[in-house]
């Protein structure tokens, strides 16, 4: 947390607002993108079950393959508990649904789905895309299952196995755009975003989350940025974007914007 919080405030002194940019690219993903307030047809629905989740006391035992298990003691948790730490708000879920949205992408990833709220997301903005969600967490795999069937969702396909056994299984898939949102390690990062890059194509997206959780997690991300195959980068303190386009000139910016606080 105090990381995060002095992370913040040097992110304040070198980010820019938008009327600092220049990039007629990243002008229009802003304002069609960024900036969009309105609701789509799918949020209610996704949000009603968020909210019916969000009062179940029951437990369940937690087998977390993630950086996030060594915080943790007993491994029996309430599923509103989980829910509560480690899910993507509404707000991070719905920028990703509208960039799915934008950009149209074919075959979508997501590294660690939990309940699969945004996995629902991902897969409402573009009903004739393909979603793959890993979650190696069996007993929460099972409640993503629930909720999907439940929200009627059809082109998700969810994997119950850990990232690190299922990656060499997807490499013949041709992913257009990854969320990579679980294992928030240094080393695994960068695995997960080396196997990525094996291949990625010029308008394929990248979005890691959590790029200021812990000073590893933000050198991950240093790394990224200063890869030679990636161009723009969009810094926007709760995700990181990432474009290989080589039309786009390589940049990071660091966008202040109320997204920060997603
Ligand atoms: C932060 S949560 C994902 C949140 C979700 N993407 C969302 O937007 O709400 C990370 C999930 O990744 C899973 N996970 C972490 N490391 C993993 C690994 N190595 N293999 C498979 N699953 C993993 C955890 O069990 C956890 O449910």
């Amino acid at each position: 947390m105090i990381y995060k919080l002095t992370s913040y405030i040097k992110f304040l002194v070198n980010g820019k607002s938008k009327y600092n940019i220049h990039s007629p690219f990243f002008h229009e993903f802003i304002d069609k993108v960024l900036v969009h307030d309105g609701d789509f047809y799918c949020y209610p629905a996704i949000e009603h079950v968020r909210n019916q989740m969000s009062t179940m006391n029951s437990k369940i035992q937690r087998n977390d393959l993630g950086a996030g298990s060594k915080y943790r003691g007993d491994t029996s948790k309430k599923v509103k508990t989980i829910l509560k730490h480690s899910q993507s708000s509404p707000q991070k879920a719905q920028l990703l649904f509208r960039m799915v949205n934008y950009f149209n992408p074919t075959f979508i990833l997501e590294l660690g789905t939990s309940f699969g709220f945004t996995t629902a997301y991902l897969a409402n903005a573009n009903k004739s895309s393909k979603v793959i969600g890993v979650e190696g967490d069996e007993h929460i795999y099972q409640l993503a299952q629930k909720n999907i069937k439940l929200l009627g969702i059809k082109n998700i396909n969810l994997i119950n196995a850990s990232f690190e056994a299922v990656l060499p299984k997807l490499s013949n898939y041709d992913f257009n755009f990854i969320y990579f949102d679980g294992n928030h390690t240094k080393a695994a990062t960068l695995k997960y975003f080396n196997w990525a890059l094996e291949n990625v194509k010029e308008n394929d997206v990248f979005i890691f989350d959590d790029i200021y959780w812990s000073k590893e997690m933000h050198d991950a991300w240093n790394n990224i940025v200063d890869h030679q195959k990636t161009t723009l980068t969009i810094d926007l303190f709760s995700i990181g974007v990432v474009f290989f386009n080589k039309n786009l000139s390589k940049e990071n910016f660091k966008l202040i914007h109320r997204a920060n606080f997603y």
